[in-house]
Formats: structure tokens, C-alpha cells, sequence
């Protein structure tokens, strides 16, 4: 798959995710929460239940820029930052400003909706684009943060040396994904490639290597494979309650799609085709 056919199923498979702006407003509007009347800001503790778009909820935010050692004035680049959630977090509670970039417009749109809302648009701002080319100059962030995104991504060479290239000398990448095993199949690869668009899954060794290529020095790496297949069991339960939600927006056959592909990749966790890792690396050298 070319570069462009691989952004442009990414887009798509984002454009009809579960997970939106609208169905998040649809929450906030059940639940009797107000938002976007004048003079009246949104909490972001009630909004951080339903916009954080990764495994392991605000806990996983902390645990990231703890190892990153991200604090008040801290640059921070959030790479695929979906929805917003987790530069919001960072923002209001690790005094941190953050720049968020994502492929997809209306995660773009979204996200600065949201943080609009919540009052945080100071401190927070967003940026569409494409993580393989990023409109930034060379040092311009002291932390890169990814979350559960980099899946999506084939050239997994050009991402480290992008993440590289904007990270100031000791800057931090802090990351978390999905990882391929000795035990992922061909077939499982090519089913989760067309079904939920991960592209050349990484792997630990294949993340490791590539980071000391580009000059990154891994400082500590933790396998999250267990810890992750609970917490997607209690995903896909927390998809299939949005049922209702979803088949109203994409309708009944896109839902049943999704909910076979997600049940698909939740196994993986535990047949231990798939696992996950959270990387933390220096950079050496400008
Ligand atoms: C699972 S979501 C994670 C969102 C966010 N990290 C969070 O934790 O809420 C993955 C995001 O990666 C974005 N993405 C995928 N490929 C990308 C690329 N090449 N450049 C920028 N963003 C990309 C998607 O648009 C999507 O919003």
C-alpha cells in the first residue's frame, strides 16, 4: 500500500469511529452537563471520562509524563493526538503546553472544539498533519508523547527520525503502542491491516533499534501485554454499549463490522499474537 491509499483509510477509519465529538457532546447532553453557552466553560474532569482515545485512561497520561519528566513550560508535542484528551490532561495538570497533531480533520476540528470549551485553548493547540512530515523546525519540543496511534503508521523509520528531528538534545520520546510478537501471524497481520488499519505493526526490537539509529537512547521499556487484555476486554464492552449510538451515526452493518474487527484484536492479546509496550528514550545529540 502506498503512502497516500494508507492516509486515506486511516482518515476513514477515524471519520466513522465510535469515539467522536458528536457522541461525546450526546454523552455530556445525557448526562445534563452543560457546554458551549457563553460565559460558561466546560469542566475537563467530567470530559476526560469519555476523550481519552488509548488504553489505561488519565492513569497511562501520568505514568508518560512521569518517565518523561513533563512539567510546568515543558514543550510538549502530542503526536496523533486524536480528540484532545490527553494534551487537555497534560496541560491542566503537569502545567505543560502542548501542541497536538493529527492526520484526521475532524479529530483536528474536535480537539480544538473541546479544549475551546474547556477553556484550555492558552496552553493548548492543534495542528493537522501528518506525522510523517511535521510542519515543525528541528528541537522546537523538549517531550514527543504518542499514544496507541503509531499502529497506524507503515514507515516506522521516518516517524522515529520525525520524532527525533523536533526533540531539542535530551528531549524525551515517551510512547506507547501496539506490538507484534514472534507469535503474530501472517494472516492476523493482514486481517488487522485491513480492518483496523495497522500498518506494519512494530515490534520492541524493531522500536529499539530504530531509536538508537536515530540517535534516541532508550532509557527504559515496560511490557504492557497483560495489563493491556483487560483493559480491552472492558473496551470493546464499553464499544458494544455505544451500539445504539453508533449504528445511528454509520448504521447497523458498519457497527457489525467494527464490533467483529475489535473483537479480532482484543483476542489477539490473548493468544498473544499481539502485545503492547511503552518506550521512553533520550535524545543524544542535536
Ligand atoms: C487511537 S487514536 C489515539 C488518539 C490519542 N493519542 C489519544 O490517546 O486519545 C489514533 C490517532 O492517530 C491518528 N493518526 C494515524 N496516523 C497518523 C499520521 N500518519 N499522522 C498523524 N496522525 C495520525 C488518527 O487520526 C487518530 O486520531
Amino acid at each position: 500500500m502506498s503512502d497516500v491509499d494508507t492516509i486515506d483509510d486511516v482518515e476513514l477509519f477515524y471519520h466513522s469511529h465510535p469515539i467522536s465529538l458528536r457522541q461525546i457532546l450526546g454523552k455530556l447532553k445525557q448526562k445534563g452537563i452543560a457546554f458551549g453557552e457563553p460565559g460558561t466553560l466546560l469542566d475537563p474532569e467530567t470530559l476526560q471520562e469519555h476523550d481519552q482515545d488509548h488504553f489505561g485512561g488519565i492513569q497511562a497520561n501520568d505514568v508518560l509524563a512521569d518517565l518523561a519528566g513533563i512539567g510546568r513550560g515543558s514543550k510538549v508535542l502530542d503526536l496523533c493526538c486524536g480528540l484532545g484528551g490527553p494534551a487537555r490532561y497534560l496541560a491542566r495538570h503537569h502545567g505543560c503546553c502542548v501542541t497536538g497533531l493529527d492526520l484526521t480533520d475532524s479529530r483536528v476540528e474536535g480537539a480544538r472544539a473541546l479544549t475551546r470549551m474547556t477553556g484550555l485553548d492558552d496552553r493548548v493547540g492543534f495542528v493537522r498533519g501528518n506525522a510523517l512530515d511535521l510542519p515543525f523546525e528541528a528541537a522546537s519540543f523538549d517531550v514527543v508523547i504518542g499514544q496507541e496511534a503509531f499502529c497506524h503508521i507503515g514507515d516506522k523509520r521516518r516517524l522515529i527520525f520525525e520524532c527525533a528531528r523536533v526533540l531539542r538534545r535530551g528531549g524525551r520520546l515517551a510512547f506507547t503502542d501496539i506490538l507484534a510478537t514472534e507469535a503474530t501471524k501472517p494472516a492476523t497481520h493482514a486481517r488487522l491491516e485491513r480492518e483496523m488499519t495497522f500498518h506494519a505493526l512494530g515490534s520492541r526490537a524493531g522500536y529499539e533499534a530504530l531509536m538508537a539509529e536515530a540517535g534516541l537512547q532508550q532509557d527504559c521499556f515496560e511490557d504492557l501485554g497483560r495489563v493491556w487484555e483487560a483493559i480491552l476486554a472492558d473496551r470493546l464492552a464499553m464499544y458494544r454499549g455505544l451500539k445504539a449510538q453508533t449504528i445511528e451515526a454509520f448504521g447497523e452493518s458498519h457497527f457489525r463490522s467494527w464490533d467483529a474487527a475489535y473483537a479480532f484484536f482484543v483476542g489477539c492479546y490473548s493468544t498473544g499474537e499481539l502485545t503492547g509496550g511503552r518506550f521512553l528514550a533520550r535524545k543524544l545529540n542535536d
